[in-house]
Order: C-alpha cells, then structure tokens, then sequence
C-alpha cells in the first residue's frame, strides 16, 4: 500500500506519491489490505430498492461500494449509512450544506445498526458540492491560513504603530476593507438592456482593501499580493511560519499548488472543492474516528488527480480512520481494502449485495458484474 506508520510525516507523504506515480499506470500488484479494527453493522435496511438488507462495513478501512447504474449505491451509502450513523451519533452529518431545496420532502431510512457505533466518533460527507457561495469565501479563508496570516500583519512594527489587529486585514470588515466595493473587489455594472456585469471596482482596481491598509508590507508583501500568491509561491514566503506553512503543504501535495490563496470559492471546480474539503480535513487530524462518506469522489478527475484523492483517502486510514466510498473507477476499487458489490441488476432487479470482501475476491466472483471490470487491475 502506500506508506504506513505515523500520518502527514511530509517526507513519507512525498515518498508514498513518488511510489504512487511510478506504479499509476500499471495494475495494482499484491496490495495489502488493512485488517478492520471491528464492523459496522447495518441491519434490515430499506430505501429506495433496498429492501431489508443486512451489511457490514469494515472499520479503520478504505471500502469500495460498486454495481451497476440505478442498482441502489447511493440508497445505502449516501442516503441509509449517512442517516442511520447521522441519527446514531446523534447530529447532523457535517457538510457545511444548507438544506436544499431536495430535502424539501425528507424520507427516511428504515433499518437499525446492530453494532460498531461506539467506534465511531464522527461522520463526514465529502461532497463535490462548492465549499463556499460568495466570492467572500475563499482557499485561505476555508483552510484557516488567513488567520494566521492576518495576524503576522497586525504583528509588524507599522501594523502596532497605527493600532491595527488582525480585523483590519480582512475584507469582510469595515475597518480595513475599501469601502466602494465592501472588500469584493469588483461592483456590478447595470447595463441599459443588458444583464448586469462586474468589473473591477474602480476604487481598489481589485486590491480589495483600503490605501492605508494595502500600506502595511510583510516581507515587502500587502495582504492583497499576498491573497495573490498561487498555494505553491505561498510555501516559499511563508516558509518560516509552522502555522501557515502547513495549510499550504497539504494543498500543494495533493496538486492544488496552482491555486491562487484569493481564488474565490465559487471559482473552484467541483474536484478542486472536494480536494480542498480532504485536505482541511487531513491537517485537522485527530479528532477521534471519523467516517467519510464519498459518493463518485472520482467523477470527472483526471487520473494523476484520482492518484492523488486516492493518496489523502489512504491517509485517513492510516490514520485510524474509516473511508466508504461510492466508485466506478475500477482502479480506484482494486486499490481499497474491501469491496461490496450492489446488484445484480438495476431498480427492483438490484438492492442486493452481489459479493463482498477483498477486491481478489470479488473479482472472482461469477454473480458479479463488477468482477470481469475489476480483474483486469488486479494481477
Ligand atoms: N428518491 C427516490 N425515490 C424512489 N426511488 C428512488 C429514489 N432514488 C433512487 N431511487 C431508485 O432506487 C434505485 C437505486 O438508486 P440509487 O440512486 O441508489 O442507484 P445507484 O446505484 O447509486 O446508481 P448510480 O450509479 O446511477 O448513481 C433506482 O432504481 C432508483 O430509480
Ligand atoms: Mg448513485
Ligand atoms: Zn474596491
């Protein structure tokens, strides 16, 4: 697999990529699987076409949930599991999701969970869903590195000599903000006949903030050039700042070092979004055993970026954590530790576990439609 041992050491995270990048191409060789520390136990599930299934998720390990279009993944993974763990932890899975209008008539899921809660401390949707819907939100705000950020301006000589905290650097207060575009950085322009467009703000030419404000340098850098900086410049300047330094090394190992810090959120791609939501919470760490819950986390990547997912997902285990995801990517699934197979068919002819266990398992499973596609990555 990829590397074990402590997670995030940076040098065994840059080594398991290297392996990961040499090996991308070819079929996954003798994988070793992660034994669970115990199993979650689904019991009488009923959603959708699932009618009073009994299954067990493998914890502190990378499961696979595949099968056919409409053959009811989706129903167990992202409706049944989240809801059923949700209401036994009794909150609301985190996704920093407001309820949508798709939740406007909820059903819910029928079935209980016979065992393996206790093990779990958390549960956590990654969705591809975007991580922010104002331009206010953005890579150093989600992250948390402008805080660290704004507060090594407010700590320069010239930031205490005019009494400026760490307030005065943000653009979502007044104080410090330009006050024409309220720290946006572009206004909307109405056009006589013609939908309204947006354009730079003409006071701060973009900048975002007050002169006085963009007066204040940190190593010869305003706040505004400093929300300029892709992820990957970023390391280089702040390179001497533990605090800030470690948001921008998990976002440029997982191959967001192209991002600029200000790029607003609503200007990220879905995949990008997804990456950002893995590596916030990779560097959070610890805070007792999680279960994520993806759903098609692959959609649309690019398969140096599937590597890359794949690599932070790993991470997660390693770090004692529990991973579901909803996968067509057969090289995603020959990679994981357990596979359930959801079948055979689809609507009322699926709603059944065709096969489970090891990818080397299920690949030689004769009921399973999944096993020829996943055979193929496996030698
Ligand atoms: N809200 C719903 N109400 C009734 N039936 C539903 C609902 N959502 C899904 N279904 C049906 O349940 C079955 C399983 O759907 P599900 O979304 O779980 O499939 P899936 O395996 O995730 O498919 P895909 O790979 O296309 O995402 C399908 O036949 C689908 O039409
Ligand atoms: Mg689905
Ligand atoms: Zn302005």
């Amino acid at each position: 697999m990829l590397y074990s041992g402590p997670p995030a050491g940076r040098g065994a995270v840059e080594a398991s990529q290297t392996r990961e990048y040499l090996f991308a191409e070819k079929p996954v060789s003798n994988p070793v699987h992660r034994e669970p520390v115990g199993w979650l136990q689904l019991e009488g599930v009923t959603r959708n076409n699932l009618k009073g299934l009994n299954v067990d998720f493998p914890l502190g390990c990378f499961t696979a949930v595949t099968g056919i279009s409409g053959s009811g993944k989706s129903s167990l993974v992202s409706q049944a599991l989240l809801e059923l763990v949700g209401s036994g932890l009794g909150r609301a899975v985190e996704n920093d999701e407001e309820p949508s209008l798709e939740d406007d008539m909820p059903q819910t899921s029928g079935g209980r969970i016979g065992g393996g809660l206790e093990q779990i401390r958390r549960l956590v949707q990654v969705d591809q869903k975007p991580i922010g819907r104002t331009p206010r939100s953005n890579l150093a705000t989600y992250t948390g590195l402008f805080d660290h950020v704004r507060k090594l301006f407010a700590a320069t000589p010239a930031a205490k000599k005019c009494d400026y905290d760490a307030g005065q650097f943000s653009f979502n207060v007044a104080k410090g903000r330009c006050p024409n575009c309220e720290g946006e950085g572009f206004v909307s322009v109405e056009l006589l006949f013609m939908p309204s467009v947006y354009a730079p703000c003409p006071t701060c030419h973009g900048a975002r903030y007050n002169p006085e404000t963009l007066a204040i340098k940190w190593q010869g850098l305003s706040i505004a050039q400093v929300l300029g900086l892709t992820v990957e410049q970023a390391v280089e300047v702040f390179a001497e700042q533990p605090g800030v330094l470690r948001s921008l090394q998990v976002l440029r190992d997982i191959g967001l070092g192209y991002l600029r810090l200000g790029q607003p959120a609503t200007e990220l791609s879905g995949g990008e979004a997804q990456r950002i939501k893995l590596a916030t919470e990779l560097q959070r760490n610890a805070r007792g055993a999680t279960l994520y819950v993806l759903d098609e986390p692959t959609t649309g990547l690019h398969p140096r970026d599937v590597d890359r997912l794949l690599s932070q997902l790993n991470h997660l285990v390693e770090a004692g954590h529990t991973v579901v995801v909803v996968e067509h990517e057969m090289r995603v699934v020959a990679q994981s530790d357990w596979v359930m197979d959801i079948g055979p068919g689809a609507g009322d002819l699926g709603g059944k576990v065709v096969a489970c266990g090891t990818p080397q398992t299920v690949a030689k499973s004769k009921a399973s439609r999944t096993a020829p596609f996943l055979a193929r990555e496996l030698i």
